[in-house]
């Protein structure tokens, strides 16, 4: 497969030690990119920053996504080291509780939309300003399936991703002029740590084997299998790169065609 290249491009995202945010990261420096990530998890950020094979491509930072002045802080790091920033990936979002509704705690709701959509806030509003005066880039908000139809038993997670299809569709709206494109990823069941988590809960809430509930996040999707944490790191070099150059405001689904989450 032949891809652009994102040589001499400078990416930032948000809680990428690990997960999803791991693979964009592999998949940005595979191509050329350097990228600047940020994590909670200090474990993770040290182990990057001992390897040797990341010096000079991948810069890691310890950070609550959720906390504004450790997001600014971040960002005056990443200052130090460049001027330029060609594309932010918010990246940042937590599985959040899982039950109905009323049986939910309002701390962990809150929880929720705090880390899944203000953070996306923090994030954008120290990137725009640097973005700016490149004279365009391209911002990902990480949105979900949960973004775009409805999820049963993970009403804050749904909230919180929809509310990011608001965000980016209006971002997309406010900042063409300026040449930077705004875009949502929605990806599907991904095979990874979170669905595993995700699949032992909803099997405990329901009472019911795990086994059971993995079959029935796969066949969510009409491709009926699983999306791998990679197909999302491909999709983010592509609306980095120039090939998505007229590209904005789209909510793209990763997803093997998902047509339905219960
Ligand atoms: N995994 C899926 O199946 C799936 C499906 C659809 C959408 N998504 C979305 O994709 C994004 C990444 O998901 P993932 O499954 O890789 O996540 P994950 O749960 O595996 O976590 C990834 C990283 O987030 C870090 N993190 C957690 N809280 C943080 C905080 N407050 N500040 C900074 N870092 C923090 C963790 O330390 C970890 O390294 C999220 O926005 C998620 O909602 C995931």
């Amino acid at each position: 497969m032949t891809y652009q290249s994102l040589k001499n491009k400078k990416i930032v995202i948000s809680a990428g030690a690990s997960g999803i945010g791991w693979a964009i990261t592999k998949v940005c420096i595979a191509r050329g990119a350097k990228v600047f990530l940020c994590d909670i998890n200090k474990k993770l950020i040290n182990k990057i920053k001992k390897k040797l094979k990341y010096k000079n491509k991948i810069f890691a930072y310890e950070c609550d996504a959720s906390n504004e002045n450790e997001v600014i802080d971040f960002f005056l790091k990443i200052l130090k080291k460049t001027k330029k920033i060609d594309a932010l990936i918010n990246n940042i979002g937590i599985a959040g509780p899982t039950g109905t509704l009323e049986k939910l705690d309002s701390e962990e709701w809150e929880r929720t939309i705090k880390v899944n959509v203000i953070s996306h806030f923090y994030f954008t509003k120290q990137a725009i300003p640097i973005i700016k005066k490149n004279r365009g880039g391209s911002i990902i908000n990480l949105s979900s399936g949960a973004g775009i139809m409805g999820f049963p038993l993970r009403s804050p997670y749904a909230a919180s991703k929809w509310a990011i299809v608001g965000l980016t569709k209006t971002l997309a709206m406010e900042l063409g002029k300026q040449k930077i494109r705004v875009n949502a990823i929605c990806p599907g069941t991904i095979k990874g740590n979170r669905m595993k988590r995700v699949v032992r809960d909803k099997a405990k809430f329901l009472k019911v084997s795990q086994k059971l509930i993995e079959k029935e996040f796969v066949s969510m999707a009409s491709m009926n299998s699983w999306i791998y944490e990679d197909d999302i790191g491909k999709m983010c070099s592509f609306l980095i790169s120039n090939d998505s150059e007229r590209i904005s405001g789209q909510i793209i689904g990763v997803d093997g065609n998902a047509t339905r989450l219960d």
